[in-house]
């Protein structure tokens, strides 16, 4: 049996895979299972943050797997300690969580927001706004809280508690916070990813902090897809000039490694108490030794500056190309509309020329490894214009 034969025979079917079998890579190429070479626009939905195999991110995880692989949470390693103090030091925030995932981030931001206003208020105060085509996660309560109808299906009840505003819509966040008394947080992503690569409008994103300062409320920034450099910015919330009181973390967090890390301010830090939340596999060292790596290099001089000029060198290539429309995003998380062509189809096409690119709903969608360099651009959208003529 093929790779592929053997997944569609034992793999349950839940997603929809490009005939690819992808071997090895290293830089920002794949390779696949018959040597054919792929330039990376995608790094595994913006988790491969240094490309595939960085040499000195390889080093580090090998070398913790030779020391110690797994500890528990029952007990203490040094490796997890300098990553959260590096994480907290570089982020501003007082303490972390660890989790594998996003959707696990997400799950423990859910449950400090509602513990802190239960501690403070008691019961009944544990509803969540969040954005109409915002995607939180897979688990059942991130789903509850992702704001995309199509996701409210099959897996009922869903959990309670969880209510959708529209996306800059001030007048209808106004309303909300002021009719319900649950509220204790609204929770939102800076740019919507998986909805279509849509920023956020600054004025919208004040009145959030203004409300929910003026009422108690947390604010949770699911920085999942736009943290750790992806935005040209260690945070994307830097670009915002706020302060989320709670802050989730994952895919390119450790490079590869799974990874899931809620950050907590000062004013929610000591919410979450012992026995109150936990994770076999939280904060392993293995992922905490990529973790570590890649703070290392994106916290290098000059890192996210580079990411920013590319992200000015992609747009700029792009705009050239007659067939798009227009290009949205911030830093490296782009999305580009196209005037008649549909991305899914691009995206078939442009595997088949040797390039990886994604997608999110009508959009093409760019998240290359942070370390791109201008070549690989240029490559790459060589292909791209070649294919949208
Ligand atoms: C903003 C956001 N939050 C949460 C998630 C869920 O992350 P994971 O698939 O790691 O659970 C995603 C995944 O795409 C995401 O983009």
């Amino acid at each position: 049996m093929s790779t592929i034969e053997k997944f569609n025979e034992h793999v349950m079917q839940t997603y929809g895979r490009l005939p690819i079998v992808l071997e090895k890579g290293k830089g920002r190429e794949a390779v696949d299972e018959n040597g054919k070479e792929y330039i990376d626009f995608g790094s595994g939905i913006g988790t491969n943050s240094l490309g595939y195999c960085d040499d000195k991110w390889a080093d580090a995880v090998c070398a913790q797997v030779r020391s110690i692989q797994h500890t528990s949470n029952y007990f203490y390693t040094k490796v997890q300690a300098d990553f959260a103090e590096r994480l907290c030091a570089v982020t501003g925030y007082k303490n972390v969580f660890f989790g594998n995932s996003g959707a696990e981030a997400n799950e423990c931001a859910i449950k400090l927001a509602r513990k802190y206003s239960f501690d403070k208020y008691g019961k009944c105060r544990h509803t969540i706004v969040t954005l109409v085509n915002s995607f939180h996660g897979r688990t059942i309560a991130t789903l509850s809280a992702t704001g995309q109808e199509v996701f409210h299906n099959y897996f009922f009840p869903f959990v309670e508690g969880f209510v959708n505003t529209p996306a800059n819509d001030i007048e209808a966040l106004r309303k909300v916070i002021s009719e319900d008394k649950t509220v204790c947080a609204v929770m939102f992503e800076f740019v919507q990813g998986e909805g279509g690569v849509n920023p956020l409008d600054k004025a919208f994103v004040e009145e959030i902090f203004k409300l929910c300062g003026e009422n108690d409320i947390l604010t949770i920034a699911d920085e999942v897809q736009t943290g750790v450099g992806r935005t040209g910015t260690f945070l994307a919330s830097e670009q915002y000039g706020v302060k989320p009181d709670i802050t989730s973390l994952a895919k390119g967090i450790a490079g590869g490694v799974p990874m899931g890390a809620c950050l907590a301010s000062e004013k929610c830090a000591d919410v979450l108490v012992k026995g109150t939340h936990g994770s076999t596999f939280g904060g392993n060292p293995i992922a905490c030794a990529g973790a570590n790596a890649v703070l290392d290099r994106v916290t290098e001089k000059g890192f996210l500056e580079d990411v920013m000029k590319k992200s000015e060198y992609f747009k700029k290539k792009l705009a050239e190309i007659p067939e798009v429309e227009g290009v949205d995003g911030l830093g490296l998380m782009l999305g580009v509309r196209l005037k008649t062509k549909k991305a899914a189809d691009i995206l078939t096409a442009a595997a088949e020329k040797g390039l990886l690119i994604l997608t999110a709903k009508e959009k093409l969608r760019f998240l290359p490894p942070l370390t791109i360099t201008y070549e690989e651009i240029d490559k790459g959208m060589e292909i791209l214009g070649e294919l949208l003529k």
